[in-house]
């Protein structure tokens, strides 16, 4: 069974993907790595440890990550974060606060510590800007090269994105820390808006958790409708909202709900109107590659393996 490590800027779909990478029966979650992104790195890593509690595993331990950029002096969250994710990252739901305490061994360590420890037998999936990662590749390159896979949500390679016509948010955030990654990880899949816009959830799926009844099934219920209704009054869809984070935990346990191109990455970060895009790395189209990135996917199939695994957890938390 692998092992598995979630970096998330917990957020309303870093929070269905914990609940989702938490009920994997493929892949056993070691340890959370909070970042800024979604709402401060300290309130996503306190959401991170509330929202484990929530679900009946205090006992997953929750890392520190950077709190900002690796170019910037400050982290500001984004206007339009808030309006998707509410002033507390998690559609101003109000969880009951965890006994538990974030870890003193910061995000970085941790990955490095658990990259020697796992090498090929550990998944990583960031979910938020990419600067934990970078930031323990520039620490120890030798260490982070032996994680075995790395999937992350970010980016927007066949439509547009979601910050500005080429840049998604993830990677808007910290774009040099996701050329590091593009360049230099191993095994590495990109979860881009191409496919995450396509597996939504709607109010059916979250009367179906209300019915459930559980507090955790209530909670998830409210979270979601907070984040379809967000959806809706800034038409970005009409019908549902993305599950962006958990399609990368999805494909990072079973690939085969997508599938892919296989293209070498890199990141845009002069400022020019390209800032923060992903796109392929041109002095490389020749060379062989070990980094893909999704372009379809099979939203019915993965929704209902979502659906179902979630169903699980949320009725026994
Ligand atoms: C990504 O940005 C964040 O707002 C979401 O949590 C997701 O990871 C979508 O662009
Ligand atoms: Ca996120």
């Amino acid at each position: 069974i692998k092992k598995l490590i979630l970096d998330l800027d917990t957020g309303i779909d870093d929070a269905l993907a914990l609940a989702y990478a938490l009920s994997q029966k493929k892949a056993d979650l070691i340890g959370v790595i909070a970042s800024y992104g979604n709402t401060q790195v300290e309130i996503a890593a306190q959401n991170t440890l509330d929202l484990l509690s929530l679900l009946g595993h205090k006992d997953i331990p929750v890392y520190i990550g950077e709190r900002k950029s690796l170019e910037a002096k400050s982290f500001e969250t984004m206007e339009v974060s808030k309006q998707i994710h509410g002033q507390n990252g998690i559609g101003d739901i109000k969880i009951e606060k965890s006994t538990q305490s974030v870890q003193t061994k910061n995000g970085v360590d941790f990955l490095i510590d658990s990259a020697n420890e796992y090498a090929e037998n550990l998944i990583l999936v960031p979910t938020g800007p990419l600067t934990n990662l970078a930031k323990a590749f520039k620490k120890d390159p030798a260490a982070i090269k032996k994680i075995g896979n790395t999937t992350f949500m970010g980016g927007a390679l066949t439509v547009p994105g979601n910050v500005t016509s080429f840049s998604e948010a993830n990677i808007n955030q910290d774009p040099l820390a996701a050329d590091i990654v593009c360049k230099n990880i191993p095994n590495l899949t990109m979860v881009g808006l191409d496919v995450t816009l396509r597996t939504l959830l709607t109010y059916k799926e979250s009367r179906q958790w209300r019915n459930i009844g559980s507090k955790a099934a209530i909670l998830y219920a409210e979270m979601l409708d907070y984040y379809i209704k967000a959806y809706y009054d800034l038409d970005i869809d009409k019908q549902g909202a993305a599950i962006h984070d958990p399609l990368a935990v999805g494909l990072a346990i079973d690939p085969s709900y997508a599938t892919y191109i296989s293209l070498a990455l890199k990141t845009v970060y002069d400022h020019t109107k390209d800032y923060g895009r992903i796109i392929g790395d041109e002095k490389k189209l020749r060379l062989p590659t070990d980094t893909k990135a999704a372009v379809n996917v099979n939203a019915p199939r993965f929704t209902k393996h979502f659906m179902d695994r979630i169903d699980e957890i949320l009725a026994h938390a």
